[in-house]
């Protein structure tokens, strides 16, 4: 992977602070934000804001999503502020709620108003490179990622990522790898694949079929935030899963106060995934709304082997 380009993916309600600087623990490579809405932060929701603060942060992507002009001026703005390192443009996400306004995946249906965001990002952006997120076309019947790639490159964008399946597929279902390869053959831009790599073997079968600049990697990432090492063919330093685990928990309570308890409850979910008694560690661990007792039961579940 060292010649090749790799992206931690972005994640609503999980690419957030506290999870970002776990994987930084295994990669230097860049790692996305969570889609942060353009016209919540415009009105300053303090969440979204949040959201923003990588100024603390090394080698971070913000990305972005809605369709206002006026907002997403600002949101450049604001991101370049805080330090991003690239700006990503959301257009690919089903969310009925980012349809009904135009933005997110709608923006595959509208190859103008997708232009004309990419250019008036571009104008903001400074020397900041500015990608788009997109998958390979509304349904099955409408496949048009490679012309719409095409129009986003003359645009402006500097990098287009797709994720290999329609929004009608949402997550599910096979990814196609060849519409990837398409648009790998049709633009001069980095191309980079996105779809259920998980590991080395997933990340080069991507690689080889499509030819691809890159690799975005998401949900194999959840429970297992050394991945991005593995793949890279890194040797993964060596750690403690009860302490990584005790790690992340405070990460999260610090970021979110008490409510990080319960953010933290998928993640358990997901680091104990294979572990035996998960069902019933993670029964004791939802009812449970002492920090120092959840910490103890984390380091006594985790303690033991796989
Ligand atoms: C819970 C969840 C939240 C997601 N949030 C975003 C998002 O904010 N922006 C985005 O472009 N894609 C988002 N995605 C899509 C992922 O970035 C990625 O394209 C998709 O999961 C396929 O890659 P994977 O198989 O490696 O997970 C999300 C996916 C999941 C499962």
């Amino acid at each position: 992977m060292k010649d090749k380009l790799l992206f931690s993916a972005p994640m609503a309600g999980i690419s957030d602070k506290p999870f970002r600087l776990i994987l930084r623990k295994f990669t230097s490579r860049p790692l996305y934000t969570e889609m942060i809405g353009i016209s919540t932060l415009f009105h300053n929701h303090h969440v979204t804001r949040k959201m923003l603060h990588i100024s603390d942060e090394k080698n971070i992507i913000v990305q972005l999503v809605g369709i206002e002009e006026k907002y997403m001026v600002h949101a450049t703005k604001e991101a370049l502020f805080y330090g991003a390192k690239g700006i990503d443009i959301n257009m690919g996400c089903p969310v009925k709620k980012l349809i009904t306004n135009g933005s997110g995946a709608s923006l595959m249906k509208d190859e103008k108003e997708a232009c004309h965001l990419v250019e008036v990002v571009k104008k903001n952006a400074g020397d900041v490179p500015v990608s788009v997120k997109t998958r390979i076309g509304w349904d099955e019947d409408n496949i048009n990622v490679v012309s719409f790639a095409k129009a986003l490159e003359r645009a402006g964008a500097d990098r287009v990522t797709i994720h290999g399946r329609t929004k009608h597929a949402g997550y599910s279902g096979p990814v196609n790898k060849d519409a990837i390869k398409a648009v790998k053959q049709a633009l001069s831009i980095p191309v980079i694949a996105n779809g259920d790599v998980v590991d080395q073997k997933t990340a080069e079968e991507m690689l080889k079929i499509t030819q691809a600049d890159g690799i975005m990697i998401g949900r194999g990432l959840l429970g297992k935030p050394w991945i991005m090492a593995e793949i890279d063919g890194l040797s993964v330093p060596k750690f403690q899963l009860s302490d990584l685990i005790l790690e992340h928990l405070d990460l999260m309570l610090s970021y979110y106060g008490m409510h990080g308890l319960l953010v933290a409850r998928k993640h358990l979910a997901w680091y104990a995934s294979g572990f035996e008694e998960r069902a019933l560690f993670l029964n004791q661990i939802y009812q449970e709304k002492s920090v120092d007792k959840v910490q103890k039961m984390i380091k006594d579940f985790f303690s033991q082997l796989k």
